[in-house]
């Protein structure tokens, strides 16, 4: 096997009663469909198949409440509900594997260890949409990823659970496993449509949205692969109970993967609800602070998210507790940086990333990433100029809201906030053309 080897709370989720996700990824064989059925997988499967109805299914993750783990935080069941019920069209299901939001590394320890599991919420899915085609879009670079999921899919067609008349149901459904080509904005949903179609990824303008008219203009739902994941412990254990996680807006358990300056960087299951300051320090999760050294800030939702100051982390992590904040749930990608850590540095990565990224539609995001980029670039490298954080404040505003997908927004939010919350580093660069901390990136 070459599963990633990225640290999880597999050993906590085992002996847990809540947890779910990460029960089995520690074992070897999850993978294979014996052991996954063993471990009580594709249950849920055949509870759909044997009786529950489409809006039954759809009603059950309703109650549940779960939001999108995809980063926007739409709720999953009252997404399935938009799908038209009187579209003579075919309906589809894409299950967003495209992961590519940096400090987000979730969904490839599913995939790689429980890729079942996956195709498992993947049915389930579109049964309650009436889809009898679903696709998984997997980032280009996932090569293990994908590898896994056409195994599981080859093993799940061979002992009928994809294919025709499953167990008799008269329902058939087939899978089609789609590698992207390592483009970040393939993630947004219809950029991922556009590339299944075999279009250049670029998102689209909407309305139309996808429920409506998505992948070859037809009803499509797409979901991320830790919203898909959930679904058959749904069914299995009913939307009651699994609203007994997490808090009571904000439900469910959810994977946040922890990196940057923390001696345990991984990937770590917790109800929703838990506290960022334990995710980092505790020792059966980061386990502290890199060399014992001093916190400086944290993005917490994903590299799009504002920064979090070490007085702010006493927070929880939740949809609700974190906007308070300031910042975003996001994805679930806890960055940390150490008291070492140039802010201006950290910039000027962030916007090459998202500069690189933009797929170059709409003016604001193609020009202004780029402009940006010269700018904090200058800066960095010792010639900033007066004058220059208000023109970066004025770009970033003329980006903000006035773009086709939130990737113009997800570029501007932690310049925006690190001009907030780090200005005297910014200013000290401008005036003194170096940076006002020791600067050490090393992670080791
Ligand atoms: C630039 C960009 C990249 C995105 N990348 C991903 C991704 O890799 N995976 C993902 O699930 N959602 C990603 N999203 C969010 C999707 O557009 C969409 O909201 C999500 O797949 C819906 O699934 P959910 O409702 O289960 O969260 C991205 C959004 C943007 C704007
Ligand atoms: S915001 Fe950027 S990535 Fe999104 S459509 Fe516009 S140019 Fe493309």
């Amino acid at each position: 096997m070459f599963y990633s080897p990225v640290i999880t709370n597999a050993a906590e989720a085992a002996k847990s009663d809540r947890l779910h996700l990460f029960k089995y990824v520690e074992d070897p064989d999850q993978d294979k469909l014996d052991t996954f059925v063993k471990h009580g997988g594709y249950a849920a499967w055949r509870k759909v198949l044997d009786g529950m109805k489409p809006d039954e299914v759809i009603a059950e993750v309703k109650t549940s409440g779960p939001r999108g783990r995809g980063g926007a935080g739409f709720p999953t069941g009252m997404k399935w509900g938009f799908i038209p019920k009187d579209s003579p069209k075919p309906r589809y299901l894409c299950c967003n594997a495209d992961e590519s939001e940096p400090g987000t590394c979730k969904d490839r320890v599913l995939m790689e260890r429980d890729p079942h599991g996956v195709i498992e919420g993947m049915a389930i899915a579109s049964y309650a949409i009436g889809c009898h085609l679903m696709f998984i879009y997997i980032r280009g670079e996932f090569f293990f990823c994908a590898q896994q999921i056409e195994a599981a899919m080859k093993e799940a067609y061979a002992k009928g659970y994809l294919g025709k008349n499953i167990f008799g149901s008269g329902y058939d459904l087939e899978m089609i496993v789609h590698t992207g080509g390592g483009a970040y904005i393939c993630g947004e949903e219809t950029a991922l449509l556009n590339s299944i179609e075999g279009h250049r990824g670029m998102s689209r303008i909407r309305p139309p949205f996808p429920a409506i008219e998505g992948l070859y203009a037809c009803p499509t739902i797409v979901n991320n692969v830790e919203s898909l994941a959930s679904v058959p412990h749904i069914i299995n254990r009913g939307g009651e109970w699994y609203k007994t996680l997490g808090t009571e807006k904000s439900c469910g358990s959810k994977i946040f993967s922890l990196s940057g300056h923390v001696k345990r960087p991984g990937n770590y299951e917790v109800e929703l609800g838990f506290s960022l300051k334990k995710l980092i320090y505790d020792e059966a999760y980061g386990g502290g602070i890199l060399g014992d050294k001093k916190l400086k800030g944290v993005i917490p939702g994903g590299s799009s998210t504002p920064f979090l100051l070490p007085d702010m982390i006493d927070v929880n992590l939740d949809y609700e507790s974190l906007v308070e904040k300031g910042s975003m749930l996001g994805s679930g990608a806890v960055i940390v940086f150490h008291e070492d850590t140039c802010i201006v540095w950290v910039i000027k990565k962030l916007i090459h990333f998202y500069r690189h990224e933009s797929c170059g539609k709409c003016t604001p995001c193609r020009e202004g990433t780029g402009w940006l980029e010269k700018i904090i670039n200058r800066i960095e490298a010792g010639q900033g100029k007066p004058g220059d954080l208000e023109k970066i404040d004025d770009i970033c505003n003329n980006i903000m809201g006035r773009t086709i997908c939130p990737l113009g927004d997800a570029a501007v939010m932690p310049i925006q906030s690190s001009l907030k919350l780090f200005r005297d580093e910014w200013q000290y660069h401008i005036e003194h053309g170096k940076c006002m901390v020791k600067s050490d990136f090393s992670f080791g």
